[in-house]
This record gives C-alpha cells, sequence and structure tokens, in this order.
C-alpha cells in the first residue's frame, strides 16, 4: 500500500501500517521531507514513532520516495493523505493538494487499484476524486475510490492508528469492501489478538465523510461548551474545574474533553469547523451549522480573557485598543497546541503570546518541543532556553500548555526566579493550594478557585463510574434502618 502525503497522518500510518507487516512506500512532493524519513528521522515530534519508522526501514518493509510513477507501480491501495488547509481568505477547505495528489498518481496508474481519502475533506469530494480518477486513467482499467476518515491525536497517533477505536468505510463495491477490509487486516488481527473487536462502519461516500467532520464538530463544540460555563463561573463567583467533574461524573455527558482553559487549536479542530459549516451553507444547510460560529467565537474570546487577566493582575491601563503592558516582562509557558506536540499550528498559547507582545509586554516564550516551529511562526517573539530562562525575573508567568513539566514545576523554587508571584493558569493544570501557599497570587480560568473548595466526600477527579443498563444493575443493599435524626 502506499500513503500519498507524509505528514502528521500520512507519515504515521506509513510507518505503523509497516509495523503490521504490510509493504509500504510513502509519497511526497516535499524532497526534504522524503530525504528525513528515508534516512529514519520522523519530521515533527510524536512520542514512539522514530523508533518505528527506522525498525520497519531496517526490515525493508517501508521505503519512501517523490515519484507518482514508482507509487502507481507499486501500490494495490492507495491512501491520500495530504493536508487540506484552510483556504487563504476564506473558511473553505484548500482541496488543491488533493487535486494534486490524486492526478499526480491517477495518470500513472495502469491496473486496477483502490484510492482510499484519508484526509479530512468537504463532503462531495469523494465523488469529486472519482471524476479526476475516470478524467486521468483508461476506464477499462476499474478505478475505484474510497472513503476511510481517520481519528488520530498528535501526541497518541501511533497508538490511535494501530488500535483505532472504529474503522469507517465509505464504498461503491464488493471489491472495494474487500480490498478495504485486507488493507485492515493487520489491525482487526492485532485486536483479536488482544481480545478486542473494531467495529467497522461501512456506509456511503457521502456520510464516511461527514462522520469526520461531525466528531470534530462535536469535540470542539464540547470545549467550548465548558469554556461557556467557564465565562458564567467567572461572572457568577463560581469554579468551572468544579462544574466539570460534577457534570462529567453523569455518564450521558463524559468526563473528556471538558477541560475549560484557552480553548482548542491544532491543525484540525479549528479549520474543520469553519470548513464544516462553509461547505453546509453551500449545500443550503448553512443554518444548521450556525451554532459552530458561537463555537470558534468562544474559543476565540478565552485567547482575549488572558489579556484581561494580565492587565488586571499587572494594573495595566486598558486602553482603547486593549490593555497595554509597558515593558512588562511576561513569562509564557507553552508554545504548541498541546502537550506531546511540535505542533503550533493555530496554538492559542502561541496566539496568546504574540498579542501580548503586541500590547507592548517583553515576553518570554519556553516550550519543551516546540520551540523550532515556534520561532518560525512568530519570529519576533524571545524565546528562552529553559523554563527558568523564561520565568526569571518575570512580573508575570502565563502556563498557556499543559506540559507535566510545567505541571509538576516546583512553585516554591520558581518563585525565587520571578521578579513578582503573579500567575495565570491558562489550563487550570497547576496545583492551585500549593502555587498559592508558595506565595503566588493564582488565577485560573473560569473561576478557578486558589483554595480548594471546602472537603467532599470523594477526594481527587475520578473518573465517571460507566453504568450498566438499569436492568443490569445489582440490588442496593439496604441497612435495616437509616436515620438523619440520630446523628
Ligand atoms: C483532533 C481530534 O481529537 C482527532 O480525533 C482528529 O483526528 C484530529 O483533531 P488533535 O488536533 O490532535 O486531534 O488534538 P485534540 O487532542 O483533539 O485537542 C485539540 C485541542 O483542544 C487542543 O488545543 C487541546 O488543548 C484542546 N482541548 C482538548 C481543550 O482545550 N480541552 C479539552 O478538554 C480537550
Amino acid at each position: 500500500m502506499t500513503f500519498v502525503g507524509t505528514g502528521y497522518l500520512g507519515a504515521t500510518y506509513a510507518v505503523c501500517f509497516a509495523e503490521l507487516g504490510y509493504e509500504v512506500l510513502g509519497v511526497d512532493v516535499d524532497v526534504a521531507r522524503i530525504a528525513a524519513l528515508s534516512a529514519g528521522a520522523v519530521p515533527f515530534h510524536e512520542p514512539g514513532l522514530d523508533e518505528m519508522l527506522r525498525r520497519n526501514l531496517a526490515a525493508g518493509r517501508l521505503r519512501f520516495t517523490t515519484s507518482y510513477r514508482e507509487t502507481a507501480d507499486f501500490g494495490d491501495v492507495h491512501f491520500i493523505c495530504v493536508g487540506t488547509p484552510q483556504r487563504p481568505g476564506g473558511t473553505g477547505a484548500d482541496l488543491s493538494y488533493v487535486e494534486a495528489a490524486v492526478t499526480g498518481l491517477a495518470r500513472h496508474l495502469t491496473r486496477r487499484v483502490l484510492i482510499v481519502g484519508k484526509s479530512t475533506v468537504p463532503v462531495g469530494t469523494a465523488e469529486w476524486i472519482e471524476q479526476l480518477v475516470a478524467k486521468h486513467t483508461d476506464p477499462e482499467l476499474g478505478i475505484e475510490v474510497a472513503w476511510s476518515p481517520e481519528f488520530l491525536q498528535e501526541g497518541f497517533a501511533v497508538e490511535d492508528v494501530l488500535r483505532p477505536n472504529r474503522i469507517v468505510a465509505g464504498l461503491r463495491s464488493e471489491w472495494a469492501d474487500d480490498m478495504l477490509h485486507a488493507a485492515h487486516l493487520g489491525i482487526l488481527e492485532l485486536a483479536a489478538a488482544e481480545g478486542r473487536e473494531v467495529p467497522v462502519v461501512v456506509t456511503d461516500f457521502a456520510t464516511a465523510e461527514l462522520v469526520k467532520v461531525a466528531a470534530n464538530a462535536f469535540l470542539a463544540t464540547k470545549i467550548s461548551f465548558i469554556n461557556a460555563m467557564a465565562e458564567v463561573c467567572e461572572v457568577a463567583g463560581g469554579d468551572v474545574t468544579q462544574l466539570a467533574r460534577a457534570i462529567g461524573y453523569d455518564p450521558r455527558i463524559g468526563n473528556r474533553f471538558l477541560q475549560a482553559g484557552v480553548g482548542f487549536g491544532g491543525g484540525c479542530l479549528p479549520k474543520d469547523i469553519r470548513a464544516f459549516q462553509a461547505r453546509a451553507q453551500e449545500l443550503g444547510a448553512g443554518e444548521a451549522l450556525r451554532f459552530l460560529h458561537e463555537v470558534d467565537l468562544i474559543n476565540q474570546r478565552r485567547r482575549s480573557k488572558v489579556l484581561q487577566l494580565a492587565a488586571e493582575l499587572l494594573g495595566c491601563p486598558p486602553g482603547p485598543a486593549g490593555p497595554r503592558f509597558g515593558d512588562a516582562r511576561i513569562a509564557v509557558l507553552g508554545a504548541t497546541f498541546k502537550p506531546r506536540s511540535d505542533d503550533v499550528r493555530d496554538s492559542p498559547a502561541l496566539a496568546i503570546a504574540a498579542a501580548l507582545a503586541r500590547s507592548g509586554a517583553d515576553v518570554h516564550v519556553y516550550d519543551p518541543e516546540g520551540m523550532a516551529n515556534a520561532v518560525l511562526v512568530q519570529p519576533d517573539l524571545n524565546f528562552a532556553e529553559s523554563l527558568d530562562d523564561a520565568v526569571r525575573d518575570a512580573e508575570l508567568v502565563c502556563v498557556l500548555t499543559e506540559w507535566p513539566q510545567f505541571r509538576t514545576a516546583d512553585p516554591v523554587r520558581l518563585g525565587r526566579l520571578a521578579a513578582t508571584r503573579l500567575v495565570i493558569d491558562g489550563r487550570n493544570c497547576l496545583d492551585a493550594a500549593a502555587w498559592s501557599a508558595a506565595g503566588w497570587q493564582y488565577r485560573g480560568l473560569g473561576g478557578r478557585a486558589a483554595t480548594p473548595a471546602p472537603p467532599g466526600r470523594t477526594a481527587g477527579n475520578r473518573a465517571a463510574p460507566d453504568h450498566d443498563s438499569p436492568a443490569g444493575r445489582p440490588a442496593i443493599p439496604r441497612p435495616a434502618t437509616r436515620s438523619v435524626a440520630a446523628r
């Protein structure tokens, strides 16, 4: 099989499918990227991928190329994994890479193969690809298209590819079904060997395409929901972390993706919800997704909230165009859009750092993995060598990505380095009580209290229990008598 496009998605898939035992060719037009991968270097940070790449290169199951001719000769199943960024000057998806990949490949195809779309695309793209293939190949070959979206999360990508929680397949024929099944046999066999089952949803093109954007829209909505609650908590005197914990115990709600903070970023959620709205609008269903505009606005407002909090804590004047920070030295901890990744695309942390700098602050950024990418995007910011260097002499510390290194940093030690002990916890990830005890004025997002809430009966942030169906629940053991008055 081949994977066309060797970004986060394609490179991870190529390596993992080689690991599963398939003969794999990774394809890209980026010569430097292909040279790096061929030499055993993953051009981005993804835990566990480097070692797996080198192992499979050495085993001879995995190769990389820039040649579409070689790709066409090699593959029986071709996965299209190129990027679909936001269109410049618009909100829709830019499909130029998809078009280039499909036509580049199709022109060289000489036998019956299956082309499988994996990129996140507007609904209708699979049909358009069928037309492109029909235009550039001999119809006698009977080349087919299928759609199989992926759901990998950066930082957990290897695990998500090898052990997906579902496989979705948009298909037109039994032949395509057989081919796609064969291409996923490695995953299904691994699951069987581990006593798991991977649900497979076989469906039409439109549904398969929509599944991906619907999933991302749901996740973005869940995050913005809790961030909207954060806004309300801030004015009502509540604590959104306690609120999230309390509602998350309800298994219908669940406690994952309910962390209030500076909001979502990355190469997927922000652009996907915008492209989804743009496509729905084109199809005449714009109203159905109007709420996603609110989801986006809530997310953007969280970034401004950090500036507002910083101004409050530092006593800076508001000013007509936002606060002015008058050279105040601010440490920004975090540049990536989330931990375990070096990706800074649409990163809330980096956007906030840049906004603080634009408002006059002397910003010093530190990130354990994202520095090289951050410098490329925001070359005018100051980048510190270490966490300590960033915090040294800072009048305010903003924790904007929840790297373990920041979560577990000693507030007493950092307090000795900082000029003033003011901290904004943009991810509600710090031990608020410990930071307060070390003399820091602590501000979380969503009114997270610096002093712990009154002791409850259950400690910790336990996951909500999964309930069986009511019928299956065991009977409740009842004491003979129970009396409140007896206390
Ligand atoms: C996402 C989807 O999760 C994945 O299924 C899809 O294939 C690609 O897009 P990813 O972009 O890697 O994956 O990141 P994800 O883990 O979803 O986080 C997205 C953003 O939301 C991050 O900025 C993260 O910090 C933020 N987030 C996540 C919150 O603010 N609160 C949460 O509770 C969870």
